[in-house]
């Protein structure tokens, strides 16, 4: 496959690109058989925008993140992320230069949080590996960030099991922005909030990925909310790429079965979506 040519690759510049990544486990017992979660995968994403990742349980989406996330090695493949330098593989690069430009967060958003923590200190804790901060300091920045994800002085004070659920994914979020990150990876981000909370963090992502610029890989079962929320889809099933491409166009007019099949798998959502306030999506290459 071309670099062009790719998943998420438009005329914009590619901030981050994944070429024949695979990962392979090792199961438990004593042969060790070998399973395939990721097989070949190549994507790239476009600068401001957003690439949805779908598919079935299991396809592979949470290790294509943890790969990306350097939380996991892969098996073959790489993965490389832009620097004022150029494209640099992730393999070479230490966590803390890694850690500034790419941020994660999680479906679960209580799980995700440090539950003897105050928030302030949880906000405020990935600035800790780059600067020397006073307490004071950390409050400061913690009401900044928490302030840009709609909370404020009320919850800077507070234990996580204090707040719910959708201000818990506020505090996740505001925690991944701390280190100004140019990309965010949302692993189902919204899987584990009840429906009415789901737009208002909907909305939020979108704002600020308006105001900061930020360039989001969106993983998802959920094709209504993609529908609203990315410019491109990439399909995965059993860790293989189905289909790519604009999401219009490969929601509207699927060219595989499986996707089909994924679409007519999702119930009526009533739900009441924002409307996007980015501009219109990237044309898919070829
Ligand atoms: N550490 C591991 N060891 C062995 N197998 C694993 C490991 N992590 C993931 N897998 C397997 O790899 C496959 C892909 O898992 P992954 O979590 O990436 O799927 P997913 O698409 O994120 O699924 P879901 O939608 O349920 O979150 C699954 O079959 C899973 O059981
Ligand atoms: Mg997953």
């Amino acid at each position: 496959m071309s670099l062009v040519n790719m998943p998420g690759a438009g005329a914009n510049e590619v901030v981050l690109r994944v070429e024949n990544l695979c990962k392979v486990f090792r199961l438990p017992g004593a042969h060790g058989q070998a399973f395939k979660a990721l097989n070949q995968l190549n994507l790239a994403v476009t600068r401001g925008r957003t690439l949805a990742v779908v598919g079935e349980s299991g396809s592979g989406k949470s290790t294509m993140a943890q790969l990306v996330m350097k939380l996991q090695r892969p098996s073959a493949g790489r993965v490389s992320l832009r620097l004022d330098s150029g494209m640099r593989d992730i393999a070479d690069l230490p966590a803390r230069e890694l850690y500034r430009k790419i941020q994660m967060v999680f479906q679960d958003p209580y799980a995700s949080l440090n539950p003897r923590q105050r928030i302030w200190r949880i906000v405020s804790a990935p600035l800790c590996n780059y600067e020397r901060l006073s307490r004071d300091e950390r409050q400061q920045h913690a009401l900044h960030y928490l302030q840009q994800v709609g909370l404020g002085e009320a919850q800077l004070h507070a234990f996580p099991h204090m707040l719910s659920g959708g201000q818990r994914q506020r505090v996740n979020i505001a925690r991944a922005l701390a280190t100004k990150p140019e990309i965010l990876i949302l692993d189902e981000p919204l899987s584990a909030l009840d429906v009415s909370v789901q737009a208002q963090i909907i909305n939020l992502l979108l704002d600020l990925q308006r105001d900061l610029g930020l360039t989001y890989i969106f993983i998802s079962h959920d094709l209504a909310v993609v529908r609203h929320f990315a410019d491109q889809v990439l399909v995965m099933k059993s860790g293989d790429m189905v289909e790519w491409g604009d999401v219009d166009q490969v929601l509207e007019n699927p060219a595989h079965v499986y996707t089909r099949q994924l679409l007519q798998s999702v119930p009526g959502r009533l739900i009441d979506l924002p409307v996007r306030t980015q501009s219109a999506s990237v044309v898919a290459d070829g």
